[in-house]
């Protein structure tokens, strides 16, 4: 089968790749890409461990076709950090808000792509947010916390 050639942008960097017509944005990632932070949970919409952001927006990639990425930005959660820990990094480690850390990627990415939207929002907000976003070990509230600890650091950075 031909490939598909698709130029695009990752982590603020201009990007080529070949794929097939049914490979999923998830599967470029991680097998053609190399970006392995993205995690595969349940490849079907489910669990959200895959989340990126794609032009602004929050996507599974697992539902997501690597073809559908050809002039877009996408934002992985290689692309968080800078020089340091992005807040929501840090705020995890903080709160000890991971456990076996396959949900973490995609819950930070989720919570990024929350608080660039809404800078300070209240706990309902960040539970219905993260909805998507499952995590077997951790009970949620350590994330919340953090996600909450994060936005306040962003609005008033020390
Ligand atoms: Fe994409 Fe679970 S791997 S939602
Ligand atoms: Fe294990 Fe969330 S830390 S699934």
């Amino acid at each position: 089968m031909a490939r598909i050639q698709v130029e695009t942008r990752i982590n603020g960097q201009s990007q080529e790749f070949l794929c097939d017509a049914n490979q999923s944005m998830l599967d470029v990632l991680r097998e053609e890409l190399g970006l392995t932070g993205t995690k595969e949970g349940c490849a079907t919409g489910d669990c959200g461990a895959c989340s990126i952001i794609v032009d602004g927006r929050l996507v599974c990639s697992c539902l997501m076709l690597g073809a559908e990425a050809e002039g877009k930005d996408v934002e992985t959660i290689e692309g968080i950090a800078g020089e340091e820990l992005h807040p929501l990094q840090q705020k995890f480690l903080e709160h000890a808000a991971l456990q076996c850390g396959i949900c973490t990627p995609g819950i930070i990415v989720a919570a990024k792509a929350l608080l660039e939207k809404n800078p300070d929002p209240d706990e309902t907000t960040i539970r219905y947010w993260l909805a998507g976003n499952l995590c077997r070990c951790t009970g949620y509230d350590k994330i919340i916390r953090a996600v909450q600890d994060a936005a306040k650091e962003l609005a008033h950075p020390v």
